[in-house]
């Protein structure tokens, strides 16, 4: 038997699949799958702090990449099948001017930037992987849905890698700028689809599903072992620690559920000896798990959750026509396919989920840039679901809390200068139709005359 193989989440199936399988789903049942590894086969460390010596050996794409610096505990592939840009060179930064808005004690907010990525955003931990495992099985076509940032980090891999061609599937109108200029710039085959990311995705799957392409949306398990990462850099940063709190956004779920997978092994490993407890914020406007795990009190359950309970919540939904409604684009989703991972998470973590309205989102967003840590607007959601749990006390002013910031500022400028401009036609468009009509941090720019005594007296000096 292999030291790693896929195996189905489901307790009374668990089928093993071998790696060369490519696969999203149990073929016997339909559940998601996961990585798995038979620990005692591969060589794992007695304790993180020995992944420090590869800082030393850097030169070495592998344990330059802030991934597979780590590959020990994701040994699915051999180290030349590995395919790495330089992703993962972010760090922990404490905020502590932050923090003090928000109620927090000094030393206790902690920002894991996953802006600086290549693609700037949290998806080249997971595309790393992904392309690695789509190099091993020999795919020629890789796709993706995406609100954005998955299809930017999947076009970049195919572009720098030339391995394989990629398609990525967008909804019409539903992705910010940045994003978009991305797919297109690296060389990706963009098709709009006329609809949002939830029939995006689902037509990406039947796709292929009938054609020989690779699918690299978060449903691929592979992809989700890189995202693991992001938490052992956050332990990293924190001299090897565990946290209180991880706060991170909530979309599609990936996120969420290799963090509750990574938390799982390392302690399973014994290289910890407690876990973080985990908050995932939704937005108001797309609350699926909020709704779910919290109105309607959906449970892991050791994996046999109530597959009615959420079956009949789409059935309303999609009876309804409700769609997901936010500024946030990036976690515009309705149908979060990662749910049932997210809920184990949700149980391993002593988890809480949470919905932030999109003028707290915005709010958010641009205190986190006043002090100088520029992200998109989902990751703004973290900050705001954090002081929504300080005001709830539910997170105490001395926790230790590490929240995720996802993407780039840069990603999505356009609602950005709505916010601070005060445009009153990007104001009709952006920003009150989704019901924000306040803009308490806007930093205007000053319209001045083309002369330096009006520039004096405009800068208070005169
Ligand atoms: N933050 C950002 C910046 C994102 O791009 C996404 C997801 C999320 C948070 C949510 O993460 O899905 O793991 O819960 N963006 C996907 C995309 C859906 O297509 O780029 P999740």
């Amino acid at each position: 038997m292999s030291h790693a193989f896929q195996q189905c989440i489901h307790p009374d199936c668990q089928t093993t699949y071998d790696l060369g399988q490519i696969l999203t789903a149990c073929k016997k049942c339909g559940s998601l799958l996961d990585i798995q590894y038979n620990w005692d086969r591969v060589s794992v460390p007695s304790s993180m702090k020995e992944f420090e010596k590869r800082w030393a050996s850097r030169l070495n794409p592998l344990d330059f990449s802030g991934v597979w610096r780590f590959r020990n505990l994701l040994p699915f592939p051999a180290d030349s099948d590995i395919v790495t840009i330089g992703e993962g060179q972010t760090i922990l930064q404490k905020n502590d001017l932050l923090g003090a808005k928000i109620g927090m004690n000094a030393d206790s907010l902690f920002l894991q930037y996953e802006g600086l990525n290549p693609s700037g955003s949290f998806k080249d931990n997971g595309m790393t992987a992904a392309s690695t495992h789509a190099k091993m099985v020999g795919a020629k076509i890789t796709a993706c849905a995406s609100t954005g940032n998955t299809s930017a980090s999947l076009a970049i891999y195919a572009g720098v890698s030339g391995l394989f061609k990629c398609v990525v599937f967008v909804g019409s109108g539903k992705i910010a700028y940045g994003k978009l200029s991305q797919a297109l710039d690296y060389g990706a085959t963009t098709l709009q689809i006329k609809g949002d990311f939830d029939d995006a995705l689902a037509r990406v799957r039947e796709l292929c599903d009938q054609h020989p392409i690779y699918l690299c949306n978060s449903v691929n398990p592979f992809r989700l072992e890189g995202q693991k990462t992001i938490m052992y850099r956050i332990m990293e940063g924190l001299g090897w620690e565990v946290p209180d709190w991880i706060v991170v956004p909530g979309g599609n779920l990936g996120n969420s559920s290799s963090f509750g997978k990574a938390f799982i092994e390392l302690k399973q490993l014994g290289l910890i000896d407690r876990v973080p407890r985990l908050a995932i914020i939704n937005a108001a406007g797309a609350s699926t798990l909020d709704q779910l795990f919290n109105s309607d009190e959906l449970r892991w359950n050791d994996g046999k959750n109530d597959s009615d309970l959420i079956r009949n919540y789409y059935e309303v939904m999609d009876k309804e026509d409700q769609r997901a409604s936010t500024l946030a684009s990036a976690i515009e989703i309705n149908r979060p396919v990662n749910l049932v991972k997210a809920l184990r998470a949700l149980s391993f973590c002593d988890g809480v989920v949470r919905s932030v309205s999109d003028q707290q989102i915005v709010d958010s967003r641009a205190m986190i840039a006043a002090t100088g840590f520029g992200c998109e607007p989902a990751s703004g959601a973290t900050i705001a679901g954090l002081q929504m749990l300080r005001e709830e006390g539910v997170i105490a002013a001395s926790d230790r809390v590490a929240c995720v910031l996802t993407g780039h500022q840069l990603k999505d400028p356009d609602l950005t200068v709505a916010y601070h401009t005060g445009d009153p036609k990007k104001h009709e468009e952006k920003l009150h139709p989704a019901g924000v009509f306040e803009m308490p941090y806007a930093n205007p720019p000053i319209v001045v005359e083309n002369d330096v005594a009006a520039i004096v007296s405009a800068l208070g000096l005169g």
